[in-house]
Protein backbone atom coordinates (compact mmCIF):
# COMPACT_ATOMS: atom_id res chain seq x y z
CA UNK A 1 0.00 0.00 0.00
CA UNK A 2 2.86 2.58 0.95
CA UNK A 3 3.89 1.80 -2.53
CA UNK A 4 0.80 2.82 -4.46
CA UNK A 5 0.95 6.30 -2.54
CA UNK A 6 4.27 7.23 -3.07
CA UNK A 7 3.44 6.41 -6.88
CA UNK A 8 0.82 8.53 -6.36
CA UNK A 9 2.65 11.44 -4.86
CA UNK A 10 5.34 10.87 -7.88
CA UNK A 11 2.86 10.64 -10.70
CA UNK A 12 1.30 14.15 -9.54
CA UNK A 13 4.62 15.92 -8.89
CA UNK A 14 5.75 14.55 -12.38
CA UNK A 15 2.53 15.99 -13.87
CA UNK A 16 2.78 19.18 -12.33
CA UNK A 17 6.33 19.64 -13.52
CA UNK A 18 4.79 19.02 -17.38
CA UNK A 19 2.27 21.26 -17.17
CA UNK A 20 4.67 24.43 -15.33
CA UNK A 21 7.55 23.76 -17.90
CA UNK A 22 5.52 23.19 -21.50
CA UNK A 23 9.16 23.45 -23.31
CA UNK A 24 9.88 20.17 -21.71
CA UNK A 25 7.21 18.22 -22.51
CA UNK A 26 8.48 16.54 -25.83
CA UNK A 27 8.81 13.26 -25.69
CA UNK A 28 12.45 12.20 -26.57
CA UNK A 29 11.14 8.36 -26.95
CA UNK A 30 8.31 8.97 -29.01
CA UNK A 31 10.14 10.96 -31.54
CA UNK A 32 12.99 8.55 -32.02
CA UNK A 33 10.22 6.01 -32.87
CA UNK A 34 8.52 8.71 -35.05
CA UNK A 35 12.12 9.68 -36.54
CA UNK A 36 12.32 5.80 -37.68
CA UNK A 37 11.31 7.21 -41.35
CA UNK A 38 13.86 9.67 -41.50
CA UNK A 39 16.79 7.89 -40.92
CA UNK A 40 16.85 6.60 -44.57
CA UNK A 41 18.08 10.00 -45.44
CA UNK A 42 19.33 11.92 -42.09
CA UNK A 43 21.01 9.18 -41.09
CA UNK A 44 20.63 6.97 -37.84
CA UNK A 45 22.21 9.13 -35.32
CA UNK A 46 21.80 12.33 -37.28
CA UNK A 47 24.89 12.46 -39.50
CA UNK A 48 23.40 12.53 -43.53
CA UNK A 49 25.70 10.34 -46.10
CA UNK A 50 23.31 11.78 -48.50
CA UNK A 51 24.59 14.62 -50.54
CA UNK A 52 21.98 17.42 -50.11
CA UNK A 53 20.59 15.70 -47.02
CA UNK A 54 21.60 18.08 -43.97
CA UNK A 55 22.70 16.76 -40.91
CA UNK A 56 19.86 17.24 -37.63
CA UNK A 57 21.94 15.27 -35.01
CA UNK A 58 22.41 18.59 -32.33
CA UNK A 59 20.26 20.95 -34.49
CA UNK A 60 18.32 23.77 -32.23
CA UNK A 61 15.07 22.39 -31.29
CA UNK A 62 13.34 25.42 -32.41
CA UNK A 63 15.13 25.91 -35.44
CA UNK A 64 13.71 21.94 -36.60
CA UNK A 65 10.13 22.90 -35.41
CA UNK A 66 10.02 26.18 -37.75
CA UNK A 67 11.77 24.28 -40.80
CA UNK A 68 9.10 20.95 -40.03
CA UNK A 69 6.31 23.59 -39.48
CA UNK A 70 7.56 25.70 -43.30
CA UNK A 71 7.66 22.44 -45.05
CA UNK A 72 4.23 21.19 -43.83
CA UNK A 73 3.03 24.78 -45.06
CA UNK A 74 4.60 24.73 -47.87
CA UNK A 75 5.27 28.59 -48.07
CA UNK A 76 8.58 29.52 -47.08
CA UNK A 77 10.39 25.80 -47.54
CA UNK A 78 8.93 23.98 -50.83
CA UNK A 79 11.56 21.47 -50.94
CA UNK A 80 9.10 18.74 -52.34
CA UNK A 81 10.63 15.85 -50.23
CA UNK A 82 10.17 17.03 -46.91
CA UNK A 83 6.75 18.57 -47.47
CA UNK A 84 6.09 15.05 -48.10
CA UNK A 85 7.78 14.04 -44.79
CA UNK A 86 6.12 16.77 -42.80
CA UNK A 87 2.77 16.62 -44.58
CA UNK A 88 1.56 14.19 -41.81
CA UNK A 89 3.19 15.54 -39.08
CA UNK A 90 0.61 16.64 -35.85
CA UNK A 91 2.53 19.32 -33.91
CA UNK A 92 3.03 17.03 -30.98
CA UNK A 93 5.26 14.94 -33.68
CA UNK A 94 7.06 17.88 -34.52
CA UNK A 95 8.04 18.84 -31.03
CA UNK A 96 8.75 15.24 -30.16
CA UNK A 97 10.99 14.88 -33.36
CA UNK A 98 13.17 18.15 -32.87
CA UNK A 99 13.57 16.88 -29.80
CA UNK A 100 15.28 13.87 -30.55
CA UNK A 101 17.24 14.80 -33.12
CA UNK A 102 18.48 17.90 -30.53
CA UNK A 103 19.00 15.04 -28.29
CA UNK A 104 21.83 13.67 -30.44
CA UNK A 105 25.56 14.62 -30.43
CA UNK A 106 26.31 17.22 -33.02
CA UNK A 107 27.50 15.31 -36.21
CA UNK A 108 31.12 16.41 -36.64
CA UNK A 109 33.08 14.56 -39.57
CA UNK A 110 34.77 12.14 -37.49
CA UNK A 111 31.95 10.61 -36.53
CA UNK A 112 29.83 7.84 -38.72
C1 LIG B 1 13.85 10.95 -48.80
C2 LIG B 1 14.86 11.62 -47.99
C3 LIG B 1 14.39 12.34 -46.72
C4 LIG B 1 13.62 11.84 -45.70
C5 LIG B 1 13.01 10.44 -45.57
C6 LIG B 1 13.51 12.91 -44.73
N1 LIG B 1 14.20 14.01 -45.14
FE1 LIG B 1 14.41 15.77 -44.12
N2 LIG B 1 15.45 16.56 -45.66
C7 LIG B 1 15.75 15.90 -46.84
C8 LIG B 1 16.37 16.84 -47.77
C9 LIG B 1 16.85 16.55 -49.18
C10 LIG B 1 16.43 18.08 -47.08
C11 LIG B 1 16.95 19.42 -47.62
C12 LIG B 1 15.73 20.10 -48.23
C13 LIG B 1 15.93 21.54 -48.61
O1 LIG B 1 16.84 21.84 -49.36
O2 LIG B 1 15.14 22.36 -48.09
C14 LIG B 1 15.86 17.87 -45.77
C15 LIG B 1 15.75 18.85 -44.80
C16 LIG B 1 15.25 18.66 -43.53
C17 LIG B 1 15.25 19.64 -42.47
C18 LIG B 1 15.83 21.06 -42.55
C19 LIG B 1 17.23 21.02 -42.00
C20 LIG B 1 17.94 22.34 -42.10
O3 LIG B 1 19.09 22.38 -41.68
O4 LIG B 1 17.37 23.34 -42.56
C21 LIG B 1 14.66 19.08 -41.38
C22 LIG B 1 14.43 19.70 -40.03
C23 LIG B 1 14.29 17.73 -41.77
N3 LIG B 1 14.67 17.50 -43.07
C24 LIG B 1 13.67 16.83 -40.93
C25 LIG B 1 13.20 15.57 -41.35
C26 LIG B 1 12.39 14.72 -40.52
C27 LIG B 1 11.96 15.04 -39.10
C28 LIG B 1 12.12 13.59 -41.26
C29 LIG B 1 11.26 12.42 -40.87
C30 LIG B 1 9.91 12.71 -40.45
C31 LIG B 1 12.79 13.77 -42.53
N4 LIG B 1 13.42 14.98 -42.56
C32 LIG B 1 12.80 12.81 -43.55
C33 LIG B 1 15.51 14.57 -47.12
C34 LIG B 1 14.74 13.71 -46.36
Amino acid sequence: MIHIKWWAVTAAAFTITQISAPTNAADIAAGRKRAEVCMACHGERGKSEIPGVPNLAGQDRDYIVSALKAYRAGTERTNPTMAEMAKPLSDADIDNLSAFWNSLSPATTAQK
